[in-house]
């Protein structure tokens, strides 16, 4: 199967700092693909420049082989490549279901189908009973599932996800990794999924990438790049001091 999503070349400065330098990155449809990497590392910027809110200084982005390094967000995003932010952004306002239902207004057509879409979302995800609570007060576990919600509000061909699992609880990070599972496979959908929480994304992922200061350190499957002591150097500051896979998690889950 052809990439759906190509990234090559992707460098992005700012000021001194290389945040980005010569980063390539391919998932395939129906991949969940790990991105993992230390603090700073550009694995936020990286995602910025798939969206489309940071222009790359250097590099291309191809969307099922066509270059869509230049298209603006809304443009993407209407093209299926959908995204979560590390940091929250619900609007706190409107309830959960009115944030399903207003990520999907750009299309016409009548409104009781965008209704039905954010009931079968809310099902999916588990939030049928927080339907009709305000977005701003939800506990961080439940509002990041909500914004997966949305994400998927119209079935996305690509799909990012920064540090989605961050604040949840074990049985919502099951949840979460069902919901992600059933989109790769059923959906042909191309994940990308930045997370700290190590243990979740080997599991998860049968492939991982990582990034540490701005270049793809290691790239592999998920056993492989867990072994790989530079992977390990690089989350824990010395080769030398790890003597074995569990102190490999504590490490970067958090
Ligand atoms: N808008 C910005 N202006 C200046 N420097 C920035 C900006 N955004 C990010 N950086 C810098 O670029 C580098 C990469 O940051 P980025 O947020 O992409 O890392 P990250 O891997 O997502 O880290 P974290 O795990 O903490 O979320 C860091 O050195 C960061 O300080
Ligand atoms: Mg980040």
């Amino acid at each position: 199967m052809t990439a759906l999503l190509e990234a090559t070349g992707v460098g992005v400065r700012f000021g001194g700092v290389r945040a980005l330098d010569d980063v390539a990155v391919t998932v395939r449809g129906g991949e969940v693909c790990g991105l993992i990497g230390p603090n700073g590392a550009g694995k936020t910027t990286l995602f910025d420049v798939l969206s489309g809110i940071r222009r790359p200084d250097r590099g291309r982005v191809l969307l099922d082989g066509v270059d869509i390094t230049r298209r603006s967000p809304v443009w993407r995003a209407r093209h299926g490549v959908r995204r979560t932010f590390q940091r929250q952004q619900l609007f706190g306002q409107l309830t959960v279901e009115d944030n399903l239902v207003v990520a999907q207004e750009w299309r016409r057509g009548p409104v009781a189908a965008r209704r039905a879409r954010a009931a079968e979302l809310l099902r999916v995800c588990g939030l049928e009973r927080l339907a009709g609570t305000y977005a701003g007060v939800l506990p961080v576990g439940q509002a990041r599932m909500a914004e997966l919600a949305r994400a998927l509000a119209d079935p996305p061909r690509l799909l990012l996800l920064d540090e989605p699992a961050s604040g949840m609880s074990a049985e919502e990070r099951g949840r979460l990794a069902a919901v992600v599972r059933r989109v790769a496979e059923e959906e042909g959908c191309a994940v990308l999924l930045v997370e700290h929480h190590v243990s979740f994304v080997m599991e998860l992922c049968a492939r991982v990438v990582v990034l540490d200061l701005g270049r793809v350190l290691a790239e592999g499957p998920a056993e492989a790049v867990r072994a790989d002591p530079r992977v390990r150097a690089a989350y824990l500051g010395s080769a030398g001091s790890v003597s074995g896979p569990a102190e490999c998690d504590p490490a970067v889950d958090r």
